[in-house]
């Protein structure tokens, strides 16, 4: 059977830092109340005039380096963001056209903050189907041209940044033992989408509008998805958590991420954390955060990886990779 292994991992991150210091400037909020709550010390910011799509390619490029590929051997793009640079096309495109990929196709997923758990399901059924042979799948975000910087509640969370991974099929035997996407399981519940929204849409109100969240009902609802689905993956994939070498979860509270690992029997050595430095970027956390563990050495081939994400909508997901 064919596997989806990932051969390249790569990221981006804007210039810009925004402390915690300097939101004290902005709203009524402290260092001391944004570490506890949420273990956020800053952030990045797009520059202005740095777009989504430059984030994209940044990430694009680096991964492609490290899987040691050129664009033109790419066969599909997955964008996965919920800031895209226009209304239309899609941002993929221009991330297709600056790789100089010319065959093939691109387009976006737009799943909120589990948007890069959607584009690798949708990438890694195309390549089991035979259908393409290599993906770029990348999450890319510019929260911050939708943050509402008066509103405290959710201003002092969202980065912007981008990551992204190439992946290539691979011939398995379909065992745990196999190189690549093991498993992967999505979910959505409408019924919770006015929880975690936006204040504008192209066809409500032709805004872009801001972020609004009930953030103590996202929370809760949070832990008990999250480790639903995992334990999920775990059990179709036939592994346990100590089988797992890292967790890689999406990075919005560092609560979150805690009340998850123990609830999975994960020691804090065994999660990718990068929330302090660069908060909650929506789609790209989770590719950042991959990156960041095997730039750093703690990733390594072989190892079994288990990703998840929460985010509007609700939609959340699970997946377990061996890279
Ligand atoms: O990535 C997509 C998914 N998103 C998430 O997973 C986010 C989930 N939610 C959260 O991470 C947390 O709910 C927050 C970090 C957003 C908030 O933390 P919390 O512990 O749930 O705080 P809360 O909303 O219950 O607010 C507690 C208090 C309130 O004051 P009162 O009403 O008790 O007087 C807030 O007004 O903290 C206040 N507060 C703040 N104080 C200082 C809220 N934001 C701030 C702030 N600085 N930035």
């Amino acid at each position: 059977m064919k596997r989806s292994a990932i051969i390249g991992v790569g990221g981006y991150l804007p210039e810009k830092k925004l402390t915690n210091a300097d939101l004290e400037k902005m709203v009524d909020t402290s260092d001391a109340w944004i570490r506890e709550r949420t273990g956020i010390e800053e952030r990045r910011i797009a520059a202005d005039g740095e777009l989504t799509s430059d984030l994209a390619i940044r990430a694009a490029q680096v991964a492609l380096t490290d899987a040691g590929i050129s664009g033109q051997e790419i066969d599909m793009i997955v964008v996965a963001t919920t800031t895209p640079d226009d209304t239309l096309p899609a941002t993929a495109v221009k991330v297709q056209e600056a790789i100089g990929m010319t065959g093939g196709f691109a387009f976006d997923v737009q799943a909120v903050c589990s948007g890069f758990m959607y584009a690798l399901a949708t990438a890694d059924n195309f390549i089991r189907t035979g259908a393409v042979r290599r993906a770029l799948v990348i999450g890319a975000e510019t929260l911050s041209r939708i943050v509402d910087w008066t509103d405290r509640n959710t201003c002092v969370l969202f980065g912007d940044g981008a990551g992204a991974v190439v992946l290539e099929a691979r011939e398995g035997v379909g065992t745990k033992a196999d190189t690549g996407v093991l498993q992967v399981a999505l979910r959505s519940d409408g019924r919770y989408r006015q929880l975690l929204g936006a204040t504008g849409g192209v066809s409500k109100n032709q805004r872009a509008g801001t972020i609004t969240m009930e953030g103590r009902e996202v929370f809760r609802h949070a832990v008990t998805n999250l480790a639903a689905i995992a334990a999920e993956v775990m059990q179709a994939a036939d592994v346990t958590a100590s089988e797992i070498d890292f967790l890689v979860p999406h990075q919005a509270n560092v609560r979150i991420i805690d009340g998850t690992a123990k609830k999975l029997a994960f020691e804090a050595d065994r999660v990718i954390l990068t929330l302090p430095k660069q908060g909650n970027t929506s789609a790209a956390s989770i590719p950042l955060a991959l990156w960041e563990g095997v730039s750093s050495g703690r990733i390594r081939r072989g190892h079994l990886l288990l990703l998840e994400s929460m985010g509007g909508g609700f939609t959340w997901a699970g997946a377990l990779i061996r890279f």
